[in-house]
């Protein structure tokens, strides 16, 4: 085969697999946007309950409050808050309560995971409003001039709960999830708080207080039963 016809083979094998390369990020969950990139921004990513129950301890002072989980996506997400002891959650469907138009009466507290490519219009909204947050972000987002702007001479600073494990969503695409979602998700996440006075700025969340780690057996507690070292009684 004479040789330009090789090097035109291998440009269009580059090319297919450049095509598949973001197929596959597309079947993925990115946070990634990019004008270049041609990828559909997907803000639907739901948050599965144990990514509330890991912080239920430093959720615990809003049981009695008005919590705002200001972004409906499938509606299960203030059902987990509730089940995990928070009665008042307020929680309405979009696009009937857009949250740049609406906001509740009262409230105390907004409790929820946001449309990530709306970070910036979302997160200077939620200064404005100045009231106490607790939000599902990427960890990239830090990194961002806008939350720079926003944050960085802040009266009351932004602290952070960082997950043990990376906290995998549940995808939706047109209303119905991705298969395999819950290895898809290839970005990790803080939970960005403010007003919420914290004991730490940065607090890194323990295995005795993650679900899933104690469920798979990795807690400390259970350790001492796979030990191949444990002396057997
Ligand atoms: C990342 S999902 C999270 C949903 C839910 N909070 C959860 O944690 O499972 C964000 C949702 O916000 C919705 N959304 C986008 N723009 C919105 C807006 N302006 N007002 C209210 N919801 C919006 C999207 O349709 C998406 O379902």
């Amino acid at each position: 085969m004479p040789f330009s016809q090789i090097v035109m083979n291998r440009s269009k094998t580059n090319k297919l697999n450049k095509k598949k390369s973001h197929d596959n990020i597309d079947n993925k969950m990115t946070a990634i946007y990019h004008p270049n990139t041609q990828m559909v921004k997907h803000d639907s990513y739901m948050t599965p309950k144990y990514a509330w129950e890991n912080i239920k301890n430093y959720l615990a002072p809003y049981k009695d409050k008005v919590i705002w989980e200001a972004f409906y996506g499938d509606g299960k997400s203030a059902e987990y808050l509730r089940e995990l002891g928070m009665k008042n959650v307020i929680h309405n469907p979009y696009p009937e309560y857009d949250f740049f138009k609406y906001q509740p009466d009262h409230f105390d507290i907004t409790i929820t995971n946001i449309p990530f490519s709306k970070s910036k219009e979302v997160l200077t909204r939620l200064k404005e409003i100045d009231k106490p947050f607790c939000l599902i972000m990427p960890t990239a987002k830090m990194n961002t001039q806008y939350f720079r702007k926003l944050f960085e001479d802040s009266e009351n600073p932004i602290q952070i709960i960082i997950p043990r494990k990376r906290i995998h969503f549940k995808k939706l695409v047109d209303g119905k999830p991705v298969d395999k979602w819950k290895s898809a998700c290839c970005f990790d996440c803080f939970y960005y708080c403010y007003k919420m006075n914290l004991p730490r700025d940065i607090i890194w969340l323990k295995d005795s207080e993650c679900v899933e780690m104690k469920k798979k057996g990795n807690h400390k507690s259970n350790r001492s039963k796979k030990d191949p070292n444990a002396t057997e009684n």
